[in-house]
């Protein structure tokens, strides 16, 4: 046991300064424990704790109730958090393994939506099982800790597993993960409040570790987005098929240098249209700047694709399509 010091001085500070009242780490409940880790993927912990996990478990409190929700329910309760295939992949393994989630690690890295690190958080937090998570800040730490300029996944795992305390898992990674949230931050790493310090190998250079990388910016996609309405105010909209926001509703999207459009076999010239506004939004991979028209078309449809924008409201949409159904409840 090469870091028993190191491990006491970690439990020690995770006791006094750890976050402990978060409500995934007082809940023994396995699935509740597996929806956190989920919403904590790509989700800072204070949108999580302030608007998305408490509601979801009180929609669907067990893994039988969210198995048996239809899934547009599941994308509504989603709704904000983006990375929608999160919910989609936390529903098709509710479907499958309702009503308990499996213990073992390679069954639950088995499931869609649950890698390496996911498997290992549920593993530690609801069955205290010995093993290291790995999550962003944590991978920080463990760069500066070992002083790794850009370490491999392999190596990570290597040294997260050398560094555990494997007869207190559950405290070991929330501590760890809390050190990285509270004190060995980005820019500016406390390293003499670290209980980490004594053994750290970084510490004369904390910012060398990782090597800070150029970040490449975030293309822009320019769009028109149009809103069609028919004559009782019903507005057309989809539900999306791709990769992307799949099942996700939305109006139709127009690459933003299109003069004109094609819709039930009319053209629609943009300059015709009513200019709504712009909305925007950033997305892991580019930053979406659309325009907004509407098109008020004579006659009423009656087809499911059309509705009204109270019904709109209760779908699933994209933060973008969130923003144009705002300019329309304003216009
Ligand atoms: N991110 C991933 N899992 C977490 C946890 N249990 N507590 C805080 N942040 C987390």
């Amino acid at each position: 046991m090469p870091y028993l010091t190191t491990h006491k001085a970690l439990r020690a500070w995770y006791r006094r300064y750890g976050r402990r009242d978060l409500p995934w780490r007082t809940t023994a409940d396995p699935y509740a424990i597996y929806v956190s880790e989920i919403m904590l993927q790509q989700t800072q912990v204070r949108t999580v704790l302030e608007r998305y996990y408490g509601p979801f478990l009180a929609r669907f409190p067990t893994l039988s109730a969210l198995a048996s929700a239809p899934s547009e329910d599941v994308l509504k309760q989603w709704e904000g958090l983006g990375y929608y295939n999160r919910a989609r992949y936390l529903h098709e393994t509710a479907k499958r393994v309702a009503p308990t989630l499996p213990m073992d690690i390679a069954a639950l890295t088995a499931l869609p939506g649950i890698g390496r690190n996911t498997a290992h958080a549920i593993a530690a937090f609801a069955y205290h099982q010995p093993v290291a998570v790995m999550e962003a800040n944590v991978k920080r730490v463990l760069h500066r800790v070992f002083a790794l300029e850009q370490a491999s996944e392999k190596t990570l795992w290597e040294k997260a597993g050398a560094l555990l305390d494997a007869k207190h898992p559950f405290e070991y990674n929330q501590a760890m993960m809390d050190i990285g949230a509270l004190v060995c931050t980005k820019t500016a790493p406390r390293c003499d409040s670290c209980p980490l310090a004594t053994i750290c190998k970084g510490k004369r250079r904390p910012l060398a570790y990782p090597a800070p990388k150029k970040k490449a910016r975030t293309p822009v996609r320019r769009r028109n987005i149009l809103v069609f309405t028919d004559a009782a105010g019903r507005c057309y909209l989809t539900a999306r098929a791709g990769r992307f926001l799949h099942g996700v509703y939305g109006f139709p999207e127009y690459d933003g240098d299109i003069p004109s459009v094609a819709f039930e076999k009319h053209h629609y010239h943009l300059a015709d249209m009513e200019y709504l506004g712009e909305v925007a939004q950033t997305y892991s991979h580019f930053r979406l700047e659309a325009g907004v028209y509407r098109m008020l078309l004579p006659g009423r449809r009656n087809a499911p694709e059309w509705k009204s924008l109270q019904e709109i409201e209760s779908l699933p949409l994209s933060r973008a399509d969130a923003k144009v159904l705002r300019l329309l409840l304003n216009a």
